[in-house]
């Protein structure tokens, strides 16, 4: 089975130099499946052999290669076991979007002094949000706030948010003050509002983590908050550096593929710490529905392709 994420639809429908995205690509990052061949020599570690369970999130730029396809090589080092219990669509669900949670959330140092600190998590029912409210929530204690649309209040409590604030009804800068952290994959749209002149969603002290994205409301390139964003890394950190403290800590999170943090987040699925949200399945040959359904921006959780 293999997921599919945002960027391989603003990938494919913008333009993108060659030597970063060659074509033809095959779409997807995200696939679990068995092994089936194993490169010999000093390429190889033993670390895997043929018939083991497996997921990996492949690299986003640089490759041909796609998880929308039979059979797909990776490095060794990017893929993780499975657990015997997980399916193959619960593993392929998570690697993307977990790997960007978590490394964004480690960028705030020592899990264990996060517990009982507030944050929040926009767009808590999408694929980066469904993990991070979880794994905010089960494994660093945390006080969760998140935004999501009335009719799925219900599943991100459930996953572990403490508050839920309809962005359809609420501004959430009007009712969300003095958290710790916000993690913010809507970032084009919420940058401005969460760190603007004379707001305190977040306190001085605080930490943006910017889960870099752009507006899916797409007409003709896609929009992105370069400038703001720049203007916002370059006055933070100055301001921090002369005067810690005195302004939230901003950081940018591009997401790595990374076995070891993926079999870290394996290792909790097995252990039903956290669960995969899976919102829609596709067969693979109907891939193209799949995005069309993503591209409407209100998948709830993940979006599978069956192989
Ligand atoms: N920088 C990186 O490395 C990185 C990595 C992963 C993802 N991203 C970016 O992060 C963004 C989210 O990715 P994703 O995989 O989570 O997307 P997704 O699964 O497609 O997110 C869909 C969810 O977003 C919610 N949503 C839409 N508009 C919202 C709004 N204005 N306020 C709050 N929630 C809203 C929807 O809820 P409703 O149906 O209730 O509207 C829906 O549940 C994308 O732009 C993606 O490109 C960046």
């Amino acid at each position: 089975a293999s997921s599919i994420n945002p960027c391989d639809f603003k990938f494919r429908r913008n333009w993108v130099p060659g030597f970063l995205r060659p074509l033809p690509k095959i779409p997807g990052e995200d696939v679990a499946g068995v092994v089936a061949e194993v490169a010999g020599g000093a390429a190889s570690s033993g670390k895997f052999v043929v018939g083991d369970r497996v997921a990996a999130m492949l690299p986003i730029l640089g490759s041909r290669l796609g998880a929308a396809a039979g059979y797909v090589a990776v490095d060794e080092a990017l893929v993780a076991k499975i657990g015997e219990r997980t399916s193959f669509e619960e593993a392929a669900s998570l690697p993307l979007v977990s790997l960007t949670a978590l490394q964004g959330l480690r960028k705030l140092g020592d899990e264990r002094k996060m517990r009982g600190k507030k944050i929040l998590i926009q767009a808590g029912a999408g694929g980066v949000g469904t993990f991070a409210v979880q794994y905010a929530k089960k494994v660093m204690g945390m006080h969760v706030t998140t935004t999501a649309s009335s009719g799925k209040a219900a599943l991100v409590k459930e996953l572990g948010a403490d508050v839920v604030v309809d962005y359809r009804t609420e501004r959430f800068e009007d009712v969300v003050t003095e958290v710790d952290v916000v993690l913010d994959p809507m970032s084009w749209s919420y940058e401005g509002r969460t760190l603007g002149n004379g707001r305190n969603v977040l306190k001085p002290d605080g930490h943006y983590l910017n889960i870099a994205g752009s507006d899916w409301s797409f007409k003709g390139r896609e929009r992105v908050n370069g400038a703001l964003t720049f203007r916002n890394v370059i006055g933070h950190t100055m301001r921090n550096f002369f005067l810690p403290g005195s302004t939230p800590r901003y950081d940018i999170v591009f997401v790595e593929p990374d076995g070891a943090q993926l079999q870290d987040v394996m290792e909790l699925l097995s252990k039903g710490t956290i669960q995969a949200v899976i919102d829609r399945k596709f067969p693979l040959e109907k891939a193209s529905s799949a995005f069309k359904h993503l591209e409407n921006g209100h998948a709830t959780g993940k979006v599978i392709l069956q192989h």
